[in-house]
Protein backbone atom coordinates (compact mmCIF):
# COMPACT_ATOMS: atom_id res chain seq x y z
CA UNK A 1 0.00 0.00 0.00
CA UNK A 2 1.15 3.36 -0.81
CA UNK A 3 1.70 6.51 0.95
CA UNK A 4 -1.29 8.57 1.50
CA UNK A 5 -0.20 11.87 1.64
CA UNK A 6 -1.89 13.58 -0.01
CA UNK A 7 1.47 16.45 -0.29
CA UNK A 8 1.75 17.99 -3.74
CA UNK A 9 -1.34 17.10 -5.53
CA UNK A 10 -3.22 18.96 -8.19
CA UNK A 11 -7.04 19.76 -7.03
CA UNK A 12 -8.36 17.97 -9.71
CA UNK A 13 -6.12 14.85 -8.50
CA UNK A 14 -7.17 15.11 -5.10
CA UNK A 15 -11.47 15.22 -6.06
CA UNK A 16 -11.01 11.98 -8.10
CA UNK A 17 -9.16 10.42 -5.58
CA UNK A 18 -11.67 11.56 -2.90
CA UNK A 19 -15.00 10.98 -5.63
CA UNK A 20 -13.60 7.97 -7.49
CA UNK A 21 -15.59 7.63 -10.88
CA UNK A 22 -16.22 3.86 -12.14
CA UNK A 23 -15.75 1.53 -9.03
CA UNK A 24 -16.56 -1.98 -9.17
CA UNK A 25 -16.44 -4.98 -10.84
CA UNK A 26 -18.28 -5.55 -14.43
CA UNK A 27 -19.57 -9.49 -14.70
CA UNK A 28 -19.61 -10.47 -18.45
CA UNK A 29 -16.37 -8.19 -18.83
CA UNK A 30 -14.46 -9.08 -22.24
CA UNK A 31 -10.98 -8.68 -20.60
CA UNK A 32 -9.83 -8.39 -17.32
CA UNK A 33 -6.47 -6.87 -16.14
CA UNK A 34 -4.87 -6.70 -12.73
CA UNK A 35 -0.86 -5.79 -11.58
CA UNK A 36 0.80 -5.14 -8.73
CA UNK A 37 3.54 -2.27 -8.29
CA UNK A 38 6.86 -4.64 -7.80
CA UNK A 39 8.45 -1.50 -5.43
CA UNK A 40 5.25 -0.09 -3.57
CA UNK A 41 2.57 -3.36 -3.18
CA UNK A 42 0.04 -0.96 -4.93
CA UNK A 43 -3.22 -3.02 -6.75
CA UNK A 44 -4.91 -2.04 -9.50
CA UNK A 45 -7.66 -4.48 -11.17
CA UNK A 46 -9.87 -3.19 -14.28
CA UNK A 47 -12.99 -4.53 -16.19
CA UNK A 48 -13.33 -3.66 -19.62
CA UNK A 49 -16.14 -4.55 -21.75
CA UNK A 50 -17.11 -3.35 -25.45
CA UNK A 51 -20.32 -3.20 -27.31
CA UNK A 52 -20.64 -4.11 -30.82
CA UNK A 53 -19.14 -1.27 -32.07
CA UNK A 54 -16.07 -1.47 -30.03
CA UNK A 55 -16.81 1.16 -27.58
CA UNK A 56 -15.61 0.91 -23.96
CA UNK A 57 -17.42 0.10 -20.56
CA UNK A 58 -15.26 -0.04 -17.53
CA UNK A 59 -14.81 -0.26 -14.08
CA UNK A 60 -11.64 -0.98 -11.68
CA UNK A 61 -10.63 -1.82 -7.72
CA UNK A 62 -7.54 -0.26 -6.31
CA UNK A 63 -5.99 -1.33 -3.33
CA UNK A 64 -3.16 1.75 -3.72
CA UNK A 65 -2.03 5.42 -3.45
CA UNK A 66 -4.11 8.47 -3.76
CA UNK A 67 -1.98 9.14 -7.03
CA UNK A 68 -3.09 5.78 -8.51
CA UNK A 69 -7.10 5.87 -7.33
CA UNK A 70 -7.06 9.65 -8.64
CA UNK A 71 -5.74 8.46 -11.86
CA UNK A 72 -7.49 4.90 -12.55
CA UNK A 73 -10.71 7.71 -11.85
CA UNK A 74 -9.70 9.96 -14.60
CA UNK A 75 -8.52 7.46 -16.93
CA UNK A 76 -11.70 5.27 -16.67
CA UNK A 77 -13.23 8.18 -16.82
CA UNK A 78 -11.83 9.52 -20.37
CA UNK A 79 -11.90 5.66 -21.47
CA UNK A 80 -15.70 5.08 -20.74
CA UNK A 81 -17.89 5.67 -24.19
CA UNK A 82 -14.97 6.25 -26.46
CA UNK A 83 -13.77 3.13 -29.22
CA UNK A 84 -10.99 0.56 -27.65
CA UNK A 85 -8.48 1.35 -30.07
CA UNK A 86 -8.60 5.50 -29.24
CA UNK A 87 -8.17 4.45 -25.79
CA UNK A 88 -4.62 2.58 -26.05
CA UNK A 89 -3.62 6.19 -28.18
CA UNK A 90 -5.33 9.14 -25.66
CA UNK A 91 -5.33 7.71 -22.71
CA UNK A 92 -1.60 7.11 -22.00
CA UNK A 93 0.87 7.94 -18.48
CA UNK A 94 1.74 11.00 -20.07
CA UNK A 95 -2.01 12.03 -20.85
CA UNK A 96 -2.73 11.39 -17.19
CA UNK A 97 0.50 13.14 -15.74
CA UNK A 98 -0.91 16.34 -18.28
CA UNK A 99 -3.96 15.91 -16.79
CA UNK A 100 -3.01 16.09 -13.02
CA UNK A 101 -0.20 19.23 -13.52
CA UNK A 102 2.32 16.18 -13.22
CA UNK A 103 2.65 13.73 -10.28
CA UNK A 104 4.66 14.43 -6.71
CA UNK A 105 8.36 13.34 -6.85
CA UNK A 106 8.57 9.38 -6.22
CA UNK A 107 5.04 8.46 -7.90
CA UNK A 108 5.71 9.66 -11.82
CA UNK A 109 5.15 4.97 -11.91
CA UNK A 110 1.51 5.27 -10.83
CA UNK A 111 0.17 6.80 -14.15
CA UNK A 112 1.87 4.12 -15.88
CA UNK A 113 0.66 1.47 -13.91
CA UNK A 114 -3.02 3.05 -14.14
CA UNK A 115 -2.16 3.22 -18.09
CA UNK A 116 -0.24 -0.46 -18.35
CA UNK A 117 -3.51 -2.23 -16.86
CA UNK A 118 -5.93 -0.53 -18.72
CA UNK A 119 -4.25 -0.80 -21.98
CA UNK A 120 -4.15 -4.57 -21.14
CA UNK A 121 -7.53 -4.83 -19.99
CA UNK A 122 -8.94 -3.16 -23.37
CA UNK A 123 -6.83 -5.06 -25.61
CA UNK A 124 -8.02 -8.15 -23.66
CA UNK A 125 -11.42 -7.26 -25.10
CA UNK A 126 -10.39 -6.52 -28.25
CA UNK A 127 -8.61 -9.96 -28.25
CA UNK A 128 -11.73 -11.79 -27.24
CA UNK A 129 -14.15 -9.65 -29.91
CA UNK A 130 -11.40 -11.38 -32.08
CA UNK A 131 -9.72 -8.02 -32.96
CA UNK A 132 -6.26 -7.56 -31.81
CA UNK A 133 -5.15 -4.50 -31.32
CA UNK A 134 -1.29 -4.40 -31.51
FE1 LIG B 1 2.95 2.82 -6.18
FE2 LIG B 1 1.23 4.79 -6.53
S1 LIG B 1 2.80 4.63 -5.00
S2 LIG B 1 1.29 2.90 -7.58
Amino acid sequence: MGSQSHEHYSELALEHFRNPRNVGEIKDAGGVACKEHPACGDRLKIWVRLDQDENVEVKFRASACVGTVAAASAATTMAEGIPAADVLVKVTEQSLSDLFGGFPPGKSHCPKLVATVLHDAVSAARKAQGKDSR
